[in-house]
């Protein structure tokens, strides 16, 4: 296998400098590496392999002898430079939400569904964070048990809106138990000792942005256009890592033991699910983990048909990070990328 001329844009953010750290840990095969971000940034330095790369401003001709090109500093400098990266000859895989509806880029978890790499036009975009954790704990059971609707509780982590938001936690809760007034950069609301409704937007519809894009790529991951969910998604007062309680509708009664076996023999998930001494996921066991956790199995009380689960799962890696240097994995070892 030969190495390959990769750029790392907003790789000083939450995402980003994963993405460094993963290429760098899951041994990435890399001929050069070019670290991008905004202006306030260039010059800095950032460590790789052993010695420290120069972080350069993104720009319109930044991506020259660039093969693939990780995105990762927010939706919009994904939809202003993309672009130039494709016409460069990368292959985008974007970690934001500028592309990931769009009927020609394809939305990605290699678990389930990698082969669709395969048809990208330059872009490979990577899921939103919530929907990544829910998809990687459902999709072992749907072919045993035919899915009819979905309702899900997101309890999401502050690092989940970028690097100041998680600092934004720390910041407050040190304030808080000094008696200080609280420091407030990032969130409208109080996140220390808090938790409120998802800080995006509301629709419409009265589901907020992040609920909406639950739903929409939920269904494309899973190629279920159709398919029922109900979704409400809350930011909580933890630093790393998000949970999702699911209540999964099948179209058949539910056999637990069945159900906790598939689980157990998925890639990327683990079972944890400790009845006799109520351990079940938690967002600090899962924290800097590859694999999503899942457990709390039941079967739900008011519907025979109905399981009952809760999962957690690093968001910076398999919600973003990890996700992606395994589409870029998938993508050189399948000839996809030329070698
Ligand atoms: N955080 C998560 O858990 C997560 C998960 C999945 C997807 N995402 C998505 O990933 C993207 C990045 O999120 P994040 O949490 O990593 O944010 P972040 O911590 O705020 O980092 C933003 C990065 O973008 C860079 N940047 C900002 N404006 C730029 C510009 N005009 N030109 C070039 N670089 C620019 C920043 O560089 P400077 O340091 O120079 O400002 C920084 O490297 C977002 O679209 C987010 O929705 C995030």
């Amino acid at each position: 296998m030969r190495d390959y001329n990769v750029a790392v844009v907003g790789a000083t953010g939450a995402v980003g400098s994963e993405t460094v750290r993963m290429l760098d840990m899951r041994n990435f095969p890399i001929r050069s590496i070019k670290l991008l971000a905004s202006g306030r940034s260039a010059g800095k330095t950032m460590p790789f392999r052993g010695r420290d790369v120069v972080i350069e401003e993104l720009k319109e001709t930044s991506f020259e002898g660039v093969e693939i090109a990780f995105f990762g500093a927010g939706s919009g400098v994904s939809k202003q430079f993309a672009a130039h990266a494709v016409k460069a000859g990368a292959l985008i895989i974007d970690k934001t939400s500028a592309f990931r509806m769009l009927a020609d880029v394809p939305l990605v978890i290699p678990e389930i569904n990698g082969t669709e790499i395969a048809r990208h036009k330059g872009i490979v975009s990577s899921p939103n964070c919530v929907a990544v954790v829910l998809t990687m704990a459902i999709y072992p059971i749907l072919k045993r048990y035919p899915i009819k609707r979905l309702v899900v509780s997101s309890y999401q982590a502050t690092s989940g809106a970028g690097a100041k938001a998680a600092r934004e936690l720390l910041n407050q809760t040190k304030a808080f138990l000094a008696g200080e007034p609280l420091p407030r950069e990032v969130f409208k609301h109080q996140i220390a000792f808090n938790l409120f409704s998802h800080d995006s937007p509301i629709y419409d519809n009265g589901y907020n942005d992040e609920e909406n894009k639950v739903i929409e790529e939920t269904r494309k991951i899973l190629s279920l256009p159709e398919l029922p969910i109900a979704v409400t998604c809350v930011r909580v007062p933890i630093v790393r890592a998000h949970s999702v309680s699911i209540n999964y509708e099948s179209d058949r009664p539910v056999d637990l033991d069945e159900v906790r076996a598939l689980l157990g023999a998925a890639n990327g998930v683990k079972v944890v699910d400790d009845r006799v001494n109520n351990h079940f996921p938690m967002p600090i066991e899962c924290s800097e983990k590859d694999e999503v956790l899942v457990g709390r199995l039941r079967t739900d009380l008011s519907n025979p048909n109905g399981i009952e689960l809760f999962a957690s799962g690093d968001q910076l890696l398999k919600g973003a990070a990890l996700n992606a240097v395994q589409i870029a994995e998938y993508a050189v070892g399948n000839g996809i990328i030329k070698g």
